[in-house]
C-alpha cells in the first residue's frame, strides 16, 4: 500500500512537472524573448522625470503632497519641473539621443494619477493619448517600449485611504491595470506591473518619519517596529501585481510579457557567526518575494520570527499561493549592490544586526560596487528558482564627483566602469544558462532621486536642471559601444 502511494505521488510529480514544462514551452513560442533580440535599454520613472504636475487634468500623488506640502526632500526640492520629460518637444530630443546611442528598449513608467486622477473611476483620456503618443514616438525610433504601470506615485486620494496598508488597494490596482491593458494592448508588449515593492515601503516609512519630525534614516531593511506594516504592505502589493498579471493574460497580447521589477540584494555574511543573520536578512528582502512568486509560499523563518514577536500580520492563508499562480511571465531584477551583514549583539535594537562597509571596496551611492554579486544572484535564480525569464530592469550607479561638467563634457569614468563590469557579469551568467533577455541602465538621465533630491546623479545623460540642457556623458558613449557589439544577442 505504502509503495503504491509513493508511486502515485511520483507520477503526480512527474505529470505536474511535464505540464509545467509544456506551459513554459507554450509561453516561449509566443513570448517576446523567444522571438526578439536582447533588449539593451535605459530606465526612468514618471515622478522622477516628468514635471507638469497638473498638466492635462493630472491628479495629485502622494509624492506631490510629500514634496510640496511637507518638503520631505528639502525646501523647494520637488518634481514640479524635474527634467521636463512630459513635454513632447523635450522628450523627442531625448528619444533622438537614445536612438543615436543605439538603445533598443526604453523602460519608463506611466503615472496612475494622470490616468485616473482620483485613483478609481473616471479615466483621463488626455493622459492616455499622451502616453500613446510617447510610445509611438519611441517605436518610430526603433525602440521597444517597456512600460511600468506603477513606480511609486499613487493617487493621493487612495494614499489618504490607507494606500497599500488597505487591502482594498488590491482592487484599486486591478481596476487601474485593466484600464492600462485596455488602452495599450495594441502598442505595448512588455509590461512591468510594479517597481520595487520593498524600497517603496522603505521610502514611505522614511517620508512619514520626516513628516512627523522623527527623522529616522532611510533603511533598506524595515526596522523591527515597522516589520509588520512592511510585510502586510508587501503582501498587498504582491497580490495586486498577481491580480494584474491574471488580467493581463485575459487580453492574449501577442508576444506579451508581464512581470514585476523587484530589487534583489545578495547578502554577504562577514564571518561564520553572521551566517544566520545574513540568512534572515535574505528572507526579508529577497526570499519574501521570490518564494511567493516561484514557490507560492512565504519563507518559514520569517513567518516564525513574526509569530515569535507577535507581529500583527494580516496575511490570508491562500495569499502566497495566489501570488505563485499569477503567471508572471518574467522577473524584473533591479540590482545595485549586495548587503554586508554582521551579527552584532551589542545592537539589539535592529535584530542584533549591523551592516558594515567592506574594506578596499569601491562604493557608489547605493552600496558596494560588486559585479560578482550580480552574477551570483543570477545563478541563484537559475539554481533555486527554476531559471525564469529575467530582464535586468535597473542597474547603475552614482558616485561623488563623477559627474563634473567641464568644457561641455562629463567624463563619468566610475559609472562607465560600473556599467561595463556589470554587463560582463550578466553576460557571463547568460553563457552559463541564465535566461536573461534584457538590461536597462538606471538611468537614461540625471533626475530627481526621491528624498535624496537632485544632488545624486545616476544618468548617462547629464541634465542642467536650470536650463534643461542635456550633455551625453562618457558612460553613455561606452554603453553605446557595448550595444553595438552585442546588438543581435539573443
Ligand atoms: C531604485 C529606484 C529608482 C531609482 C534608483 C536609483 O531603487 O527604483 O527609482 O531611485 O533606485
Amino acid at each position: 500500500m505504502k509503495k503504491i502511494i509513493v508511486c502515485t505521488t511520483l507520477l503526480l510529480t512527474i505529470s505536474l512537472r511535464l505540464s509545467a514544462q509544456s506551459t513554459t514551452n507554450q509561453m516561449n513560442q509566443t513570448s517576446y524573448f523567444k522571438n526578439n533580440a536582447f533588449l539593451w535599454g535605459a530606465a526612468s520613472a514618471s515622478y522622477q522625470v516628468e514635471g507638469a504636475p497638473t498638466a492635462d487634468g493630472k491628479g495629485q500623488s502622494n509624492w506631490d503632497e510629500w514634496m510640496n506640502r511637507y518638503q520631505v526632500a528639502g525646501k523647494g526640492v520637488n518634481g514640479n519641473v524635474a527634467i521636463n520629460f512630459y513635454d513632447r518637444t523635450q522628450y523627442l530630443k531625448d528619444i533622438k539621443l537614445f536612438k543615436e546611442l543605439g538603445l533598443t528598449s526604453y523602460r519608463f513608467s506611466i503615472s496612475w494619477p494622470r490616468i485616473i486622477p482620483t485613483g478609481t473611476g473616471k479615466v483621463n483620456t488626455v493622459a492616455i493619448d499622451h502616453y500613446r503618443t510617447f510610445v509611438k514616438d519611441l517605436k518610430a525610433a526603433g525602440i521597444e517600449p517597456v512600460m511600468t504601470l506603477y513606480h511609486w506615485d499613487m493617487p493621493l486620494e487612495l494614499y489618504n485611504k490607507g494606500g497599500w496598508d488597505n487591502r482594498q488597494s488590491i482592487e484599486w490596482f486591478a481596476d487601474y491595470a485593466r484600464v492600462v491593458f485596455d488602452n495599450f494592448k495594441d502598442l505595448v508588449k512588455i509590461y512591468v506591473i510594479s517597481n520595487e515593492i520593498l524600497i517603496e515601503t522603505d521610502m514611505t516609512l522614511q517620508a512619514k518619519s520626516i513628516i512627523s519630525k522623527e527623522n529616522a534614516p532611510f533603511s533598506v531593511i524595515p526596522a523591527p517596529e515597522n516589520l509588520a506594516t512592511a510585510l502586510n504592505q508587501f503582501n498587498h502589493k504582491l497580490l495586486a501585481a498577481a491580480r494584474a498579471a491574471k488580467i493581463f493574460h485575459t487580453y492574449g497580447i501577442p508576444q506579451g510579457e508581464a512581470g514585476i521589477a523587484i530589487p534583489l540584494f545578495p547578502t554577504i555574511a562577514v564571518d561564520a557567526h553572521s551566517a544566520k543573520a545574513a540568512e534572515f536578512i535574505d528572507g526579508i528582502v529577497n526570499r519574501w518575494f521570490l518564494d511567493a512568486i516561484y514557490k507560492g509560499s512565504y519563507p518559514q523563518d520569517i513567518l516564525e520570527y513574526a509569530a515569535e514577536h507577535r507581529l500583527h500580520l494580516k496575511i490570508g492563508a491562500a495569499d502566497a499561493k495566489e501570488i505563485g499562480e499569477a503567471g508572471l511571465t518574467y522577473l524584473g531584477i533591479n540590482y545595485y549592490a549586495p548587503l554586508i551583514v554582521q551579527k552584532n549583539d551589542a545592537q539589539p535594537g535592529f535584530y542584533g544586526i549591523t551592516f558594515p562597509t567592506l574594506p578596499n571596496t569601491d562604493y557608489a551611492y547605493n552600496g558596494a560596487n560588486r559585479p560578482d554579486q550580480l552574477k551570483r544572484l543570477l545563478l541563484r535564480m537559475r539554481d533555486e528558482y527554476g531559471n525564469p525569464a529575467i530582464i535586468i530592469t535597473e542597474n547603475g550607479a552614482g558616485f561623488e564627483n563623477d559627474d563634473l561638467l567641464s568644457n561641455g563634457q562629463v567624463n563619468d569614468a566610475r559609472r562607465a566602469g560600473y556599467i561595463k563590469a556589470h554587463i560582463e557579469a550578466m553576460l557571463s551568467a547568460k553563457r552559463e544558462g541564465v535566461n536573461v533577455f534584457g538590461y536597462h541602465v538606471w538611468s537614461s538621465h540625471d533626475n530627481l532621486e526621491w528624498i535624496a533630491g537632485y544632488g545624486r546623479r545616476f544618468g548617462m545623460i547629464y541634465v542642467d536642471f536650470d536650463t534643461q540642457q542635456r550633455t551625453v556623458k562618457a558612460s553613455a558613449k561606452e554603453y553605446g559601444e557595448i550595444i553595438k557589439q552585442f546588438k543581435s544577442l539573443k
